[in-house]
């Protein structure tokens, strides 16, 4: 058995792990090899302090790249045993993956592995047709897998319900001017390796819209063009909610996102309703669950786009000077 992972090792799953989703695509990850293990650790200087004052999301995006990094290892033949959040008195390092037994990887893993770096977030409205029953049974699956849970919305009423639990928690976060400082400086006219490009983030919002987009995109819809009349919503959720549960609930969101990705499916996240206390509260108690709702995700047949830029990989690894 492979004693620790190997630099090249590292890279090569790192490349993949960097194609995580992240609020404003911020990227808030650093990896690196300590004792033949790899390590995931979250950035502090990439938390957004005013979208992200409790560090939840910079956790979720790293719980989502370590997904990715378990997936790379896995169809790599060096699978990895993974202990959440280590060390106690290192509350950066969320995780240390060290080499369990070689095997081959699952067909299940090569296809979600395949997914990565097709995955991307949809924020366009998307065709009005039904998503069919199995891919919704595989979301579920996926969630359980990953020790979360998933309640897709059934039906108008909660739909509604929802819609109306969402509009309260963005008028809430539009009310503080630190927020939409935060929102319009990640948006990016520009190419950049980082934050969001102003054509990934869907079109301008029109009161119309059943769910509140987040204001990312500044481009007016074609007319006839609406968000589909029925969307499928469902919400993540984890058992509690420490920082061990979010990067739980981050893998989850990942292998479910690559699982609809896989299924020729596209996702848009809205994390409104999980920022604001009072409203992810009310959200627990409409969809009558034990835990804590830690996504949103709105599901379906998008049109085909592209993933946003990411930063080099070289300015996410800590290596040593001698191995740089
Ligand atoms: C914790 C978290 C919260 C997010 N919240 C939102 C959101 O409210 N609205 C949205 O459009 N995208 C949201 N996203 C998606 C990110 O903006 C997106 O992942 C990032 O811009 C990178 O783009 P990509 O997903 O296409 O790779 C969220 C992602 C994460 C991980």
């Amino acid at each position: 058995m492979q004693t620790g992972y190997t630099v090249e090792q590292l890279r090569s799953a790192a490349t993949d792990a960097i194609r995580a989703p992240s609020l404003h695509n911020v990227q808030p990850w650093r990896f690196r090899l300590r004792d033949g293990g790899i390590e995931v650790l979250v950035d502090p200087t990439r938390q957004l302090p005013a979208t992200d004052p409790s560090g939840w999301g910079a956790r979720v995006a790293c719980g989502a790249a370590l997904f990715n990094l378990r997936l790379a290892l896995a169809t790599a033949g060096a699978p990895a045993t993974v202990r959440l959040r280590p060390d106690p008195a290192k509350p950066d390092v969320l995780a240390r993956l060290l080499p369990d037994l070689p095997r081959r990887p699952t067909p299940a893993e090569q296809n979600l592995h395949a997914a990565i770096p097709r995955r991307f977030s949809n924020r366009a409205p998307f065709w009005p047709d039904p998503v069919p029953a199995d891919a919704r049974w595989r979301f579920g699956a996926a969630a359980r897998t990953e020790h979360c849970w998933l309640k897709l919305l059934i039906g108008v009423s909660a739909v509604n319900a929802f819609a109306e639990i969402a509009h309260g928690a963005h008028r809430v976060l539009e009310r503080d001017p630190a927020y939409r400082a935060e929102r319009e400086a990640w948006v990016r006219a520009e190419h950049a390796s980082d934050g969001i490009p102003a054509a990934a983030g869907g079109p301008l919002a029109e009161p119309q819209d059943l769910l509140p987009s987040r204001g990312f995109g500044g481009v007016r819809r074609a007319p006839g063009r609406d968000f589909e009349p029925e969307p499928l919503v469902g919400v993540l959720g984890s058992a509690g909610n420490t920082a061990v549960d979010q990067v739980v609930a981050g893998q989850a969101l990942q292998r479910m996102l690559l699982t609809a990705t896989d299924a020729g499916l596209s996702v848009s996240m809205l994390s409104q309703p999980i920022e604001v206390p009072s409203a992810r509260e009310r959200l627990r108690m409409s969809l009558g669950r034990f835990g804590t709702p830690q996504m949103v995700m709105r599901i379906g047949y998008g049109q085909p786009g592209g993933p946003a830029p990411r930063r080099p990989l070289d300015e996410v690894l800590d290596l040593p000077v001698h191995l740089a």
